[in-house]
C-alpha cells in the first residue's frame, strides 16, 4: 500500500490548511497509509549553511528526510504569505534538499514523486499565487507537480461543527484531485520498483 506524507506550511493552533489535511486525510483512510507530519514537531532551525555540520540538526534532518524518502507521494496545503509560501515550508524543503549536499549517501527524496499541492485561506482567491509559487519549488527539486490543486477560498465560511463541508462542486474537485494523486503515486511506485529490480 502506498504512503502519502501530508505537509502543512502552517504551525498555527487552529490553521485551515492543518484542518484541511484533516480532512483529506480522513477522505483517503481507505485507500492509503498516511503520514501527518505534525509541523510544531520538526525542530529545524531556520536554514543555515554553517548549521550543515551540526550533529543534532543532522539527526533531526536525516529522520525527516527519511519520511520523505519512504513515501509514495506528498499533499502540501500551505497559506498564502503575500504570494508566496511560508517560511516554515520553504525551511523544510530548503533542509530536506540539502542532505544529499551534504552527505552522498543520501539521495533526492522528491526525485519523481507526485505532489498535490492545497491552499486554504481566508480570503477570496483560495492561494491561488502561493499555488504558482509551490509549482517552481516542487518543480525546481525534481517532483512531479500534479496539474490539478485544491484551493479553498474563504476556509472559515466553510467551516461547521462537523469539520469542513464543501459544495459540492468542491467536493468533486477534491475528490478528482485525490484520485488522480493515488494513480500517479501507483504509477510512479510500480516504474521504481521495476528500475530496482532491474538494477
Ligand atoms: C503574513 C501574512 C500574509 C498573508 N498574505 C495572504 C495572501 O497573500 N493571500 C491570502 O489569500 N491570504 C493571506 N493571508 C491570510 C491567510 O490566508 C490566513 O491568515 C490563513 O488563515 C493562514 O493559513 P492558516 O490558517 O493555515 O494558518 C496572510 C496572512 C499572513 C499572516
Amino acid at each position: 500500500m502506498s504512503t502519502l506524507l501530508l505537509i502543512s506550511g502552517s504551525q498555527r493552533r487552529e490553521s485551515w490548511n492543518a484542518r484541511l489535511l484533516d480532512h483529506l486525510a480522513f477522505s483517503l483512510q481507505w485507500q492509503c497509509a498516511v503520514d501527518l507530519l505534525e509541523p510544531r514537531s520538526m525542530g529545524l532551525p531556520l536554514f543555515d549553511q554553517d548549521l550543515e555540520a551540526d550533529a543534532d540538526v543532522l539527526a533531526t534532518l536525516t529522520a525527516l528526510h527519511q519520511r520523505f524518502s519512504q513515501c509514495s507521494g506528498i499533499i502540501v496545503a500551505c497559506p498564502e504569505y503575500n504570494g508566496q509560501a511560508t517560511p516554515l515550508l520553504k525551511n523544510t524543503i530548503d533542509w530536506v534538499s540539502r542532505l544529499a549536499h551534504i552527505d552522498a549517501r543520501f539521495g533526492n527524496p522528491f526525485f519523481n514523486k507526485p505532489v498535490l499541492l492545497c491552499s486554504a485561506s481566508t480570503g477570496w482567491s483560495g492561494g491561488a499565487l502561493v499555488i504558482q509559487n509551490l509549482r517552481a519549488l516542487f518543480g525546481y527539486v525534481g517532483a512531479m507537480v500534479m496539474g490539478s490543486s485544491i484551493g479553498i477560498a474563504r476556509a472559515p465560511d466553510q467551516w461547521t461543527a462537523d469539520g469542513f463541508q464543501f459544495d459540492g462542486t468542491t467536493e468533486s474537485q477534491v475528490e478528482a484531485a485525490l484520485s488522480t494523486l493515488l494513480q500517479w503515486t501507483e504509477h510512479f511506485r510500480k516504474m521504481s520498483e521495476a528500475e530496482l529490480l532491474s538494477a
